[in-house]
């Protein structure tokens, strides 16, 4: 009997963890396949952590919610400060921005 109690707890909290990390991988995902067409995501995301970390956390970018306009303005002001960007980098990373950060 003790032995069926046991098998029992495991499968239940092998059950419980499987879900956990179910729902845990779905949340990843989601932010990384939450683009729309024409969104580069993971590049996007690529330049965000790498370029935009130097100076400020992370969360002061993720924190605001802007149009395309404004994050074209904000990483434009970005670049004149220091950050390491190509113009073909600043459109992939303001399409980003203003895909999952937006208004
Ligand atoms: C060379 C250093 C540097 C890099 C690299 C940098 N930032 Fe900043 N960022 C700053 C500074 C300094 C401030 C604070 C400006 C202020 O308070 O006036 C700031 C503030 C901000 C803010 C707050 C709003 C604002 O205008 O004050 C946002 C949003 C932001 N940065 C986004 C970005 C993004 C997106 C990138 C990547 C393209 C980036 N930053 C890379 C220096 C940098």
């Amino acid at each position: 009997m003790a032995k069926q109690w046991w098998l029992r707890y495991g499968l239940a909290a092998l059950v419980i963890g499987l879900a956990v990390f179910a729902v845990g991988c779905g949340g990843d995902e989601a932010a990384v396949d939450g683009g729309a067409a024409g969104v580069d995501t993971p590049a996007g995301q690529a330049l965000l952590e790498d370029r935009c970390t130097q100076c400020h956390t992370l969360d002061r970018v993720t924190s605001e919610s802007k149009t395309a306009a404004e994050w074209q303005q904000i990483v434009g002001s970005m670049v004149s400060k220091g950050a390491q960007l190509s113009s073909a980098e600043v459109d992939t990373l303001v399409a980003y921005l203003a895909e999952m950060y937006g208004p």
